[in-house]
This record gives C-alpha cells, sequence and structure tokens, in this order.
C-alpha cells in the first residue's frame, strides 16, 4: 500500500548546508571596515547562534527562522549577535531570508557588508530574494536585481502571491550566478 502524500517534500527540498557545530570551528572572521564597528566582526553563524538568532528576529517582529539547515551569516558584537541573515535552500534554488540588523547599529554598513560577503557563498548559483520593494537599491548593492516573476520557481511565484495579498509592498528579486556574467 502506498503511504498518502505527506508533508515530507520541504525537509527534502532543502538540504543542510554544514553549518558549524560550534564557534571554534567556524571560517575566519571578517572585520567590518568602519572605525565605528571595530569591535563587530562578521561571522559564519553555527548551531549554537540559532536560538540567540531567532530571538534577535522575534525581537525585532520578524516571524520566520533560522533552522540547522540554512547558511547562517551573523554580525556579532564583543559575543552579541546585532545582525543576521540566511541563505536558504529552497527546492533547489536558493534565497536569501532574513536579513534584520537591530535598530541601534542600522545604516552603519552591516547590511551591506554582509551582502558582499554572502557573494562568496552564492557566486555560483542563482539567489533570489523577496524584499520590501523600498529596499531594491540596498538588494543591488549585493547584485541582487528586480526579476521577472514567471520565470520564478513555482514555491517563490505563490509565496510573492501571498505577501502581496497581505498587502506587502514585495518585489521578487534575483542574484545570478557569477558564471552568467561572463556568457
Ligand atoms: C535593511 C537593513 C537590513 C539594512 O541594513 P543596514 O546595516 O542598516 O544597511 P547599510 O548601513 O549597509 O546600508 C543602508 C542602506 O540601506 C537602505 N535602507 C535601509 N533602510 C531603509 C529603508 N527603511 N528604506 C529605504 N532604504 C533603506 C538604504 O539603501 C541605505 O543606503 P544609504 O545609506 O545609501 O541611504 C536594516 O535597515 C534592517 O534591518 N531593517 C529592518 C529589517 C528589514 O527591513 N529587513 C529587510 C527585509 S527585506
Amino acid at each position: 500500500m502506498t503511504n498518502p502524500p505527506s508533508n515530507r517534500e520541504d525537509a527534502a527540498a532543502r538540504p543542510a548546508f554544514l553549518l558549524p557545530q560550534r564557534k571554534e570551528s567556524q571560517h575566519p572572521s571578517i572585520l567590518l571596515p568602519r572605525t565605528l564597528s571595530n569591535a563587530i566582526v562578521l561571522r559564519e553563524g553555527c548551531r549554537e547562534d540559532i536560538s540567540e538568532i531567532n530571538a534577535l528576529y522575534r525581537r525585532l517582529g520578524y516571524k520566520g527562522a533560522a533552522t540547522t539547515s540554512d547558511f547562517l551569516l551573523v554580525a556579532d558584537k564583543s559575543g552579541v549577535i546585532i545582525a543576521a541573515v540566511r541563505i536558504c535552500d529552497e527546492v533547489g534554488h536558493l534565497v536569501l531570508r532574513g536579513m534584520y540588523v537591530a535598530e541601534q547599529y542600522r545604516f552603519q554598513g552591516i547590511g551591506t557588508t554582509m551582502l558582499k560577503q554572502l557573494e562568496k557563498v552564492i557566486e555560483n548559483r542563482d539567489c533570489y530574494c523577496i524584499p520590501w520593494s523600498t529596499l531594491t537599491t540596498f538588494y543591488g548593492k549585493g547584485g541582487f536585481r528586480v526579476a521577472d516573476v514567471s520565470d520564478a520557481p513555482a514555491h517563490l511565484k505563490e509565496r510573492l502571491g501571498q505577501y502581496l495579498n497581505d498587502g506587502k509592498s514585495v518585489c521578487l528579486m534575483k542574484r545570478d550566478a557569477v558564471w552568467k556574467y561572463h556568457e
């Protein structure tokens, strides 16, 4: 007897990035290029960061959550996570989600530096995001361009439609894999 269809597609569609278990095993930290921010480093998030990232998300009103299947990048100020972003592998497509900087650290270049750092993670694959329409210039600094929705993966079309139905002013953006620039 065949099993009834289950909701396992989601799990299968999101192969885990190799998230470091502990902070010691992460890639070298990246110092932010600002004197003002000299106590802040960008580093790859690890499993033990997840609850702190999600607490930051909750405080900032973001309903999504970091999981062990995501690639995580965090800004760390003296051991406290003050910004986070994640790259999710969804049905074989990379999606940038949950880019949040704590209020008091905004407009200091942290978000832009994180975007540029992520380019090293996503350079060989297309990557999508569904940002606020007011932030297209910001995401443009990371190589994202407003994309044609008709070419988008089905689940992102659906997500975009839900956001728009909810009255959110968002748009679809895509960063092409680096090799496409050389076609
Ligand atoms: C958007 C966000 C991640 C940017 O991070 P940041 O560290 O403040 O960004 P930077 O200092 O590197 O760059 C600032 C740029 O962000 C953009 N920006 C930030 N907030 C903006 C807003 N409310 N409206 C329009 N542009 C905005 C601008 O392009 C600005 O560029 P400028 O300095 O030339 O004006 C941060 O403001 C944030 O966490 N906002 C709340 C959460 C959010 O909206 N996340 C994005 C979900 S799609």
